[in-house]
């Protein structure tokens, strides 16, 4: 039996692809908003007794989101829901996953137990911090979107082109997409100053007169992107960017700062709703089929 699934208020879109996935309807629930801030959910199905699939990406504000997940979690237990599963396309906090000074919070663990409180399982998508399953407190599913965005460029990929991780912490991540699509990689050296600036030192491989794919799991600022650009633009690659991510928070300036660093398109999956009208071509790649398969039950043993 398929399970209820639900959705916090900025995730119904993505709630409802991924219960078509699974033949199911997207479940009644409402968020409301009193006059001081506070919230108050309710879950309009009958869940006593079901599983419940609890579909909320914890984009920004990431508080709020975090919140509108626990009260949506509270108010299917209360009803006497049997298992809770969230399904969090855009996990947060996975940068911050080690303490660089004595006295910093640790806030990808710390999110991590926030979340998985009341929560039999937990499926997130493509999370920063290989360290990130330590941190809950229940069994963490780990999906990707890589493949998915490899399939998606497939049809148009030059069979010249390089895939370019952007730093070194991605090295794995762009080799796996650069496998994937039988090209080449070459890699950014990066050094970060501050949440806004990166350094970039070198670069490790050939990118002349070869049109470049830059993976990465996640744009927040385009800083990152912006100079990994400038890095294989002073290498004389061709012309032809592309640039890949899991996710796309695209805060401040980071529309403008890919703009005019010149990259051609961003593809990108839909675990953040992105701006539909950026000034280079766009393509989203859906996560709900990859996290239909995840969440389908395995077969009985034979
Ligand atoms: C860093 O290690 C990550 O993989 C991303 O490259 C980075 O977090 C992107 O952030 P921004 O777009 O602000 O440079």
């Amino acid at each position: 039996m398929n399970p209820i699934f639900l959705a916090g208020t900025h995730s119904a879109e993505f709630g409802a692809a991924l219960a078509g996935q699974l033949g199911a309807p997207l479940g009644r629930s409402t968020v409301q908003q009193f006059p001081d801030g506070e919230q108050q959910a309710l879950v309009e199905e009958d869940v006593e007794g079901a599983e419940v699939v609890l579909v909320q990406s914890l984009q920004p504000p990431v508080g709020e989101h975090l919140l509108e997940l626990r009260l949506l979690a509270d108010a299917c237990l209360g009803a006497g829901a049997r298992r809770l599963t969230a399904v969090v396309p855009y996990f947060a906090y996975a940068r911050q996953d080690r303490r660089v000074r004595r006295g910093e919070s640790l806030g990808g663990a710390v999110l991590a137990r926030l979340v998985a409180e009341g929560f039999s399982r937990v499926l997130a998508v493509d999370l920063h911090a290989e360290a990130a399953e330590g941190w809950f407190t229940c069994p963490l599913e780990q999906v990707s979107a890589l493949p998915a965005l490899a399939e998606a460029v497939r049809p148009v990929v030059d069979p010249r082109a390089v895939v370019v991780s952007p730093d070194l912490g991605g090295a794995k991540r762009a080799e796996r997409f650069a496998r994937a699509l039988g090209l080449e990689l070459a890699i950014v050296h990066k050094s970060r100053q501050s949440g806004k600036e990166v350094t970039t030192h070198g670069l490790l491989g050939e990118v002349r007169d070869r049109p470049i794919l830059i993976v990465d799991d996640l744009i927040s600022t385009g800083g990152t992107i912006e100079a990994a650009v400038r890095v294989v633009r002073a290498a004389r690659c061709a012309p032809d960017i592309t640039v890949v991510a899991s996710h796309v928070l695209l805060v401040g300036r980071a529309i403008e700062r890919l703009a005019a660093a010149g990259i051609q398109r961003l593809v990108h999956s839909d675990s953040v709703r992105a701006p539909a009208d950026l000034p280079f071509a766009q393509q989203v790649v859906s996560l709900a089929p990859a996290l239909a398969a995840a969440l389908r039950p395995l077969p009985p043993a034979r």
